[in-house]
């Protein structure tokens, strides 16, 4: 089973529902991954999922040649490029995903770092079934640029929320959040590695329970 290490050994405040026993699962889930960047929570998710609790069934990016195709590339795991710029709309883009995640029978789907607003079309193709990792407290710092918004504002408390995805941004239901405390001298560089690495722990854990939730 995965497991997490003490959260207070790197200085995160983890709010809820950490530390806990990892969600017992009656059935395997299928994941469908999206992501659009360098991949670091793609790679959480596999790592994770290596002990056996879920299957990564498909990675589907909007960049080709991104650092999360690189790895399901090394990895040998399936992926595809679904390029928003051969769209002319969200919904096309949408339906694409669509075509992509149910050819490959997924269960839920976790948006790993995907750079770009998904429609009604696809949350009503899995609904209660999207997960996405959002780096701030939310209600907070909704949006872009959330680790900027943070640092502009001032606070002393940042973090993470991993959460399921509804037709607003960034405002579904919230499955788990860190908290990263804000350092003196703080940059948008130094902040985000420190809430990434929270990301990391929480967003397998979230999609643990949002399986948990429908009856996995
Ligand atoms: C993460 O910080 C996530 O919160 C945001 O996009 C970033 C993706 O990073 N939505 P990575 O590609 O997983 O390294």
């Amino acid at each position: 089973m995965p497991a997490f290490s003490d959260p207070s050994d790197d200085g995160a405040c983890v709010q809820w529902p950490l530390p806990q026993e990892w969600p017992l699962l009656s059935r395997k889930p299928r994941l469908g991954v999206m992501a659009s960047g360098a991949g670091s929570n793609f790679q959480a998710l596999v790592e994770s999922c290596a002990g056996g609790w879920a299957s990564i069934d498909l990675l589907v990016v909007n960049n080709g040649g991104c650092g999360a195709q690189q790895r399901a590339l090394e990895l040998g795991m399936a992926n595809q490029v679904v390029d928003h710029r051969l769209h002319s709309n969200r919904e096309s883009v949408d339906r694409a995903l669509i075509d992509a995640f149910k050819a490959a029978a997924v269960d839920l789907v976790v948006m790993a770092g995907w750079m770009r607003i998904v429609t009604p079309v696809l949350i009503g193709a899995f609904p209660e079934r999207i997960i996405n990792i959002h780096p701030s407290l939310l209600p907070s710092f909704r949006g872009v640029d959330a680790v900027g918004q943070a640092l502009a504002a001032g606070v002393t408390l940042s973090g993470c929320t991993a959460h399921l995805v509804s037709e607003e941004v960034d405002a579904g239901k919230i499955l788990v959040q860190a908290a990263v405390p804000v350092d003196t001298g703080d940059d948008r560089a130094s902040l985000t590695a420190r809430i990434q690495s929270q990301e990391h722990r929480i967003l397998p854990l979230a999609v643990a329970l949002a399986a948990q939730r429908l009856g996995y």
